[in-house]
Parts: C-alpha cells; sequence; structure tokens
C-alpha cells in the first residue's frame, strides 16, 4: 500500500522540499546515489570497473520545465563524456539519460528539443567509443522516446532502450525491438501506472517480464536483463544456455547499491554485469522511487529520524 502514496511523492514538490532538507536523510541518500557530483561519482566507477564490473552513468534529474534546465543536462553529459573519455573509462563506462531531464515535457516543441540535446550527446558518445541508453520513464512517454531511439539509431545503432514489463505494450515492444544490434535493456517499471495500461499485480508484472525476455533472448539483438530478481536473473541464464547465446552477447544490470553480493557473483561466473551508478544533487525523485520499491528502505530510512539513545 505504501508503493503508490511514495511514488505520488516523488513527484511532489513541497515533500521534495521536506525530505531534502532533513539532516539524516543524507547518509541514506548515500546508499543508492554515488555523489551529488561527478568528482565522487568518479571514485565509484574506479571502484566498480577495478573489480571487473561495468558502469552505466546517470546524471540525475527528470521533468525539467525550462529550457535552460534542459541544456544544462545536455551539457552536463557531455562534460561527463568527455571525462570518461579523458580517464579512458569509454570501453567500461556508458551512459543513461532521461529524455524528460532533455525538455522532452516541455510544451511547444519538447520532443524536438529533447532530441536535437540527445543527438549530441549520442554523436561525442560514439566518438569515445561507448553508448547512450534511454531510460524511460512513465507511459505518457513512451512514443515520443521509441520515436527518439529509432532518430538515433540512425547515425548511433548501438543506442539502447528501455522497455518496462509492467505495460501491456512492452511484449510486441520487445518483438519490434529485438532486432540485429538493438540493445534493450528489460525492467519490470518503476512509475505509478493506472490499469488501463499496465498490470498491477506484482506477479502478472513477472510473467510479462519473462515473455519478453524470451523474445529478446531469442532474437538478434542484445538483451540487458535490469533486475535484481533472483528467479527471473536464473531464468535469463537458462535463456542463455538455451539460444546458445555466449557471455558478452547480452548482459546482466542492476542498480547502484542494490543486491552488492549478488552483483559479484553474477561477474565471478563470467557474466558481465553492468551497474546503473547515479550522481547528482536532483536525486529526490529516484531516490524515492528506490523507497516505494521496498517497504524495508523505507523503515530504514524513518529510523534514521529516531533520537539517539
Ligand atoms: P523486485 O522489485 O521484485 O526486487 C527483487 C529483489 O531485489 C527484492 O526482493 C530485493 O531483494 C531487491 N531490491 C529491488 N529493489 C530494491 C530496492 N529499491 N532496495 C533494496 N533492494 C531492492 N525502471 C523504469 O521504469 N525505467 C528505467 O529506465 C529503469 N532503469 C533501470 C535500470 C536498471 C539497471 C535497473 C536494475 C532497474 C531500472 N529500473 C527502471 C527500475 C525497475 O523498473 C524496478 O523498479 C527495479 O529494478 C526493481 O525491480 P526488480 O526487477 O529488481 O524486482
Amino acid at each position: 500500500m505504501l508503493g503508490p502514496v511514495l511514488l505520488a511523492a516523488a513527484r511532489s514538490d513541497r515533500m521534495r522540499r521536506v525530505v531534502a532538507a532533513a539532516p539524516v536523510t543524507r547518509p541514506v541518500v548515500n546508499r543508492f546515489v554515488a555523489g551529488d557530483a561527478l568528482d565522487p561519482a568518479l571514485t565509484a566507477v574506479r571502484a566498480l570497473t577495478d573489480s571487473g564490473l561495468d558502469v552505466t552513468l546517470d546524471h540525475l534529474g527528470e521533468d525539467v520545465t525550462d529550457r535552460a534546465t534542459a541544456h544544462a543536462t545536455r551539457d552536463a553529459y557531455l562534460r561527463l563524456l568527455e571525462t570518461l573519455r579523458d580517464e579512458k573509462l569509454g570501453d567500461r563506462a556508458e551512459v543513461s539519460v532521461k529524455l524528460s531531464a532533455f525538455g522532452q515535457t516541455l510544451p511547444d516543441g519538447g520532443h524536438d528539443i529533447a532530441l536535437e540535446s540527445v543527438r549530441q550527446v549520442a554523436d561525442l558518445a560514439t566518438e569515445i567509443g561507448t553508448t547512450v541508453t534511454l531510460d524511460m520513464e512513465d507511459h505518457t512517454t513512451v512514443d515520443s522516446t521509441l520515436a527518439v531511439l529509432r532518430e538515433l539509431r540512425r547515425a548511433h545503432p548501438r543506442t539502447g532502450a528501455v522497455l518496462q514489463s509492467y505495460l501491456f505494450r512492452t511484449e510486441d515492444d520487445a518483438r519490434a525491438l529485438a532486432t540485429e544490434g538493438s540493445r534493450v535493456r528489460l525492467v519490470k517499471g518503476a512509475y505509478r501506472e493506472p490499469a488501463s495500461v499496465a498490470f498491477q499485480d506484482k506477479k502478472d508484472v513477472d510473467r510479462s517480464y519473462v515473455r519478453s525476455l524470451r523474445t529478446l533472448f531469442a532474437g538478434d539483438g542484445y538483451p540487458m536483463v535490469g533486475s535484481h530478481d533472483p528467479r527471473l536473473i536464473a531464468i535469463a541464464q537458462e535463456l542463455a544456455a538455451r539460444n546458445h547465446r555466449a557471455a558478452g552477447t547480452y548482459e546482466f544490470q542492476m542498480l547502484y547499491g542494490i543486491r552488492t553480493a549478488e552483483q559479484r557473483r553474477l561477474a565471478d561466473e563470467g557474466e558481465r554485469m553492468r551497474i546503473y551508478v547515479p550522481y547528482g544533487a536532483d536525486w529526490y525523485g529516484y531516490f524515492m522511487r528506490r523507497l516505494a520499491e521496498r517497504p524495508a528502505n523505507l523503515a530504514f530510512f524513518l529510523r534514521s529520524f529516531a533520537p539517539a539513545r
């Protein structure tokens, strides 16, 4: 029951001010976010890549309401890619972007504003030998995001997409995207979606995940299994074996700070394991979605408000 309340709070400016101002918040946020700025995030990235894990970096931000902020997002990603080039991390690190942070939902041409900016990011990513993955946000943005993907893939065929198994449409989208060279991260989905477009029951979301996973593994693309769910991870490994896929023709992905022992286990087994590393000052929405996913996280967060004994 708490999940929907937290997901609503994730979009509330009032809650944002209260949560962000609480002095006890920061240590809890640090469990999920690699730092307020690029420098501390790079320390985390180095530790991960040195231990054999790959990363995808997310400069936190979403739902921008003006063009200047949208352009600032683009500039932050260009700076990030220049740093990855200078640090020679291009073969281990890619970037994940949320198009709403590039202006996708701005009235009067938001889609084109986002496309124009993210194209510059994709150009530089290709130049330094890495890739961009387009995160997927709420269902109202899916058509626009997939249209941006098609456009980017003309010049940058390795641009990645994200599909969310809670959406009814996702099996069809998975079929359409299971083509040669197509990188697709499959996740369950992290937004509050109505029953008209999305499965509400966890079991149905999981079944839909397995159906789309089968399609992606049987196809010619590059599946990216974005989940911490041990059952789905085992099924993905079975599908990889059944479809005679060698390690490196698919990968697993997990979020920074979540199930780190499992991240290690899969990498030690020889699987390609990529960690999604978010950083930046605008951590509120991301953080609240992580609380909503797991009641234990919320309990941990609330306990930190209790006076020290
Ligand atoms: P599930 O929620 O069932 O969790 C399985 C187990 O994992 C739990 O029992 C617990 O042990 C652990 N776990 C999961 N979440 C946890 C948490 N927050 N804290 C502590 N433990 C946790 N969504 C989206 O809508 N658009 C996107 O672009 C992305 N991108 C993305 C990238 C990557 C790399 C990942 C791994 C996930 C996303 N997501 C996402 C989020 C995704 O939709 C989903 O909300 C979370 O991954 C949680 O779902 P699981 O598949 O892990 O299963």
